[in-house]
C-alpha cells in the first residue's frame, strides 16, 4: 500500500495565490462584465528587455546549426552567464564572489524551496513573519515545523515584523540553525540597512547558523546606502547563501532563470561536528536533480549584463517603481498607513480591519485584486499587499476605482 508523507496534511489546503485566484474566478463568474484589475500576485506584465529578445533569437539560430547546437549544458550553468553574474552583480560592487560559487537554475522559488533538504530533520528554523510562504511550506513538507494551530507551526521560530520595527525584525532571541531572510522584502517591501543585516550575520556566526538570503527584488533598490547583497556585510561569505532571480529584474517570470550563490567559504557540520563545504553539498544535489537551465534562456539572461541590457533593466524596474509611487499616493489620499513601495515593487498597507475583509471589499467594490496579508503569516493579519506589477493605465484606473469606492 502506498502511503503518503503525512507532513503534507499539516499544510494549508492550498497555496495562497491559488485561494486568491479562486476568489477572483468566483467574482468574475458573478460579474462577467466587470474588468478586474490584478495587483495581487507579483507577476510582471512588461515584455522582456530587447537585448534578451535579440539573444533568444540568436540562440535559437545556434540550436538550428549543427556547428553551434547545444545539448545538455553544465548543470551549474554556462560559464558565459556565471562569469557575467560574478562580475556585474558582485565584483562591480566590491564583493568577491567567484563564478564557481554561482548555480544557475530555472527559478528562485525552486531554489529557496529546495535548499532546506541539505539539512537534517531536527534543525531549528527561523522565518520572518510575514513571510513568503514557500520558506515555511517546504519545511512543513520536510517535517521540521510541528503541528499547526492558531496560525502558527509549533516548532518554527517567527521573527515578527510590525510597524514598530519597520518590518525588519531583529534576529531571534533564542538559538536557531537556519534563518530565512528576504530584502527588499516580499511581502512588506521593507529594506534592511547594513547595520540591520550585520546583526543577522553576527547572530549566524555566533550560533554557527546559516542564513538563506532571498534577494529576488534587489534590482528595485535606488537608495545608494542600502546593501544589495548579504555579501556586502563582512563575514557573510562564511554563513550565508543568496538567491537571485531574473524574474522581477528582467521580466523572466515566464522564461524562468535564477541563480543561487553558495560561496566555497560557507562551512556546515556533520552530526559528529566535523566540517563540510556547503557548496559541495549543493553541487551534488543540483547535479543530481537538475540538468541545467536551457541554453537560449541563459543567453537571454546573460544579455541583461550588456550595456544596453543594463539600461533596459533599469527602465523596466523604474517603470514598476513609478507604479508603486502611484499606489502610494492613492493610499495616502485615503489616509492609509503604508510601508514599502520605495526600493521595492510591493506596497504593504495597514488595512485597519482583517486582511480578507479589505481584500473582499476592494474586489467587490472596486474590482481590484490585492493580496491579504494574513496569507503571509500571523503578523500579516490586518494588512494587505498591493503589487506594482501591471500596466500604467491599469494601476491608475485601479487607484481611481479604490479612491471612489472606499474614499471619504
Ligand atoms: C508573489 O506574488 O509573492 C510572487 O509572485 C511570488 C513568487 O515570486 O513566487
Amino acid at each position: 500500500m502506498i502511503t503518503i508523507n503525512e507532513h503534507y496534511e499539516k499544510l494549508a489546503k492550498s497555496y495562497l495565490f491559488v485561494d486568491i485566484a479562486r476568489s477572483v474566478a468566483k467574482y468574475q463568474a458573478e460579474h462577467p462584465d466587470r474588468d478586474v484589475i490584478k495587483l495581487g500576485i507579483g507577476d510582471v506584465t512588461r515584455p522582456l528587455p530587447p537585448a534578451s529578445i535579440k539573444a533568444l533569437h540568436a540562440a535559437a539560430d545556434d540550436m538550428a546549426d549543427p556547428a553551434t547546437f547545444r545539448g545538455y549544458g553544465p548543470e551549474q550553468g554556462y560559464d558565459f552567464l556565471r562569469e557575467a553574474i560574478a562580475e556585474h552583480d558582485f565584483r562591480s560592487r566590491g564583493v568577491q564572489i567567484s563564478a564557481d560559487d554561482i548555480f544557475v537554475s530555472d527559478g528562485s522559488k525552486c531554489d529557496t524551496a529546495n535548499f532546506q533538504e541539505l539539512f537534517s530533520g531536527n534543525q531549528r528554523i527561523a522565518v520572518p513573519d510575514p513571510v513568503y510562504p514557500v520558506y515555511v511550506d517546504t519545511n512543513v513538507m520536510a517535517g521540521r515545523t510541528g503541528s499547526f494551530s492558531d496560525g502558527r507551526y509549533a516548532d518554527l521560530v517567527y521573527m515578527a515584523g510590525s510597524g514598530a520595527n519597520g518590518f525588519v525584525p531583529p534576529p531571534p532571541a533564542e538559538a536557531v540553525d537556519l534563518l530565512y531572510l528576504c530584502f527588499p522584502n516580499n511581502p512588506t517591501g521593507a529594506t534592511a540597512t547594513r547595520e540591520q543585516l550585520r546583526a543577522y550575520v553576527d547572530y549566524a556566526r555566533e550560533h554557527k547558523a546559516l542564513i538563506l538570503f532571498d534577494a529576488a527584488y534587489e534590482a528595485y533598490i535606488r537608495d545608494p546606502e542600502l546593501p544589495h547583497s548579504i555579501y556586502e556585510i563582512p563575514g557573510a561569505e562564511g554563513c550565508a547563501v543568496e538567491f537571485r532571480s531574473f524574474s522581477k529584474t528582467a521580466g523572466f517570470t515566464g522564461l524562468r532563470c535564477a541563480y543561487t550563490v553558495v560561496p566555497s567559504t560557507v562551512t556546515v557540520w556533520a552530526g559528529d561536528g566535523s566540517p563540510r563545504v556547503l557548496r559541495d553539498l549543493w553541487n551534488r544535489r543540483h547535479s543530481t536533480k537538475f540538468n541545467g537551465a536551457s541554453y537560449p534562456v541563459q543567453r537571454a539572461a546573460a544579455a541583461i549584463y550588456s550595456e544596453e541590457g543594463r539600461a533596459q533593466v533599469r527602465d523596466l524596474t523604474d517603470f514598476y517603481l513609478a507604479n508603486a509611487a502611484i499606489i502610494l499616493r492613492g493610499l495616502e489620499r485615503l489616509g492609509y498607513t503604508t510601508y514599502g513601495g520605495v526600493n521595492s515593487p510591493y506596497v504593504w498597507v495597514d488595512a485597519g480591519r482583517p486582511s480578507w475583509d479589505l481584500f473582499h471589499l476592494l474586489l467587490n467594490e472596486a474590482g481590484v485584486v490585492t493580496t491579504p496579508g494574513a496569507g503571509f503569516g500571523p503578523a500579516g493579519e490586518g494588512f494587505i499587499r498591493i503589487s506594482a506589477f501591471n500596466e500604467r493605465e491599469k494601476v491608475e484606473a485601479a487607484m481611481d476605482r479604490i479612491v471612489t469606492a472606499i474614499g471619504p
